[in-house]
């Protein structure tokens, strides 16, 4: 028996929506694609949204519709997939990572407004926060932050299609609906909560930065406004684009995922109280914010034996992951040189941390086989 950390769930319903698609006249980006933004900006509460064709070129189409240019700095987490940092070097950009809260593992806030006032004004251009496991940042926080000096908020989401927290007007706010952020980017990887093959979407609430992510992920080429028209075939290219289409058949999965989201959602945050009532008291687990209402991609615990532990868990069939190495350690930023805060509650936080498995799909019996091994190994 082998339990992985997460999976994919792929119905009949989802197959018949493929295979239909692939009858279709479309193969590439069509009528699909556009379904599923409407309907994943309609789940989320966002006025657009824009398909691509994972969320790291998602991510990369940010940083540039957002005017992001060689040399000018940004703030993220370092507990995070390196895709979230990435997106600033693919620009040129500088990354300057803040540390996380030891409790939420979130980007903390604290942190970031010290880094911030450290500087002089104007010395960095945005801020990209993590949902980290599917827990909402507090983007209302952000916002006034970013507000006050002149910064962008771009929410990575990749983990947090769901999740959602309560702002201080009492106002429902689901990760991604662009209320406080600029833009947000969701990751449709098979490990995530809607598996695409490979896929992600962006959304906003920005007209302008909707058409420019639009304009970005065919080329820069487009019909409208054009300067010239020498006919039916003619088209402009305005900008220096890219091919980050996501394709009708992976849009028709999308759709079909996206439907099951709400229950998926639901069914992970009850696996995560079955979690919580075995550990509680016994082993440190990701806390949960008040007003917030986490997503669940993982499910995160902290050990002292960290490796021995997944080492056990591992010989007994149960594939626990680690998120995340601290990107600010991974070789490449080590060369460099990152720049930024203190880090001490990110490196506390990885020599501890290890992602249980969780997935709608995982039984009441394969939990309580996990539960029973971490017990058992703590309690050695
Ligand atoms: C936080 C975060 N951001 C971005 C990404 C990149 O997603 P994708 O694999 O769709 O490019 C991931 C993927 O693991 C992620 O976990």
């Amino acid at each position: 028996m082998k339990i992985p950390y997460g999976r994919q769930h792929i119905s009949d319903e989802d197959i018949k929506a493929v295979v239909e698609t692939l009858k279709s006249d479309y193969l590439t980006q069509g009528p699909k694609v556009k379904e599923f933004q409407e309907e994943f900006a309609r789940y989320v509460g966002a006025k657009y949204a824009v398909a691509v064709n994972n969320a790291t070129a998602g991510l990369h189409l940010s940083v540039l519709a957002l005017g992001l240019k060689p040399g000018e700095r940004v703030i993220t987490t370092p507990i995070t997939f390196a895709a979230t940092a990435n997106c600033i070097r693919y620009v040129g950009g500088e990354v300057w990572f803040a540390d996380i809260d030891p409790d939420s593992y979130l980007l903390d806030i604290e942190s970031v407004k010290k880094l911030i006032e450290s500087k002089p004004k104007g010395f960095f251009k945005g801020i990209i926060p993590v949902d980290f496991s599917g827990l909402p940042i507090n983007l209302e926080e952000y916002r006034k932050l970013a507000s006050k000096h002149n910064l962008w908020l771009i929410e990575d989401a990749a983990h947090a299609p769901g999740g959602f927290f309560t702002d201080s007007n009492r106002e429902k706010q689901n990760c991604g609906n662009g209320n406080y952020a600029d833009l947000a980017v969701f990751s449709f990887h098979p490990v995530k909560h809607i598996a695409c093959g490979e896929g992600g979407m962006v959304t906003t609430n920005s007209k302008e930065l909707y058409e420019n992510l639009m304009l970005l992920r065919t080329h820069g080429i487009t019909k409208d406004n054009m300067e010239e028209n020498h006919g039916g075939w003619y088209y402009e290219m305005k900008e220096l684009g890219f091919n980050y289409r996501l394709t009708d058949f992976q849009a028709a999965l999308g759709i079909s995922q996206l439907s099951k989201n709400p229950k998926g959602v639901k069914k992970r945050n009850e696996i995560a109280e079955k979690y919580k009532n075995a550990f509680n008291g016994k082993i440190k687990y990701q806390s949960l914010p008040e007003n917030s209402y986490n997503a669940h991609h993982l499910f995160v615990i902290e050990v002292n034996n960290r490796k021995g532990l997944y080492d056990f868990l591992h010989e007994n069939g149960i594939l626990a992951q680690i998120h995340y190495i601290p990107v600010n350690t991974l070789p490449y930023y080590k060369k460099i040189g990152y720049n930024g805060a203190e880090l001490s509650n990110a490196e506390n936080y990885y020599s501890k941390c290890i992602s249980l498995p969780m997935y709608p799909t995982l039984t009441n019996q394969e939990q309580y086989y996990i539960i029973e091994k971490v017990l058992t190994f703590i309690n050695e």
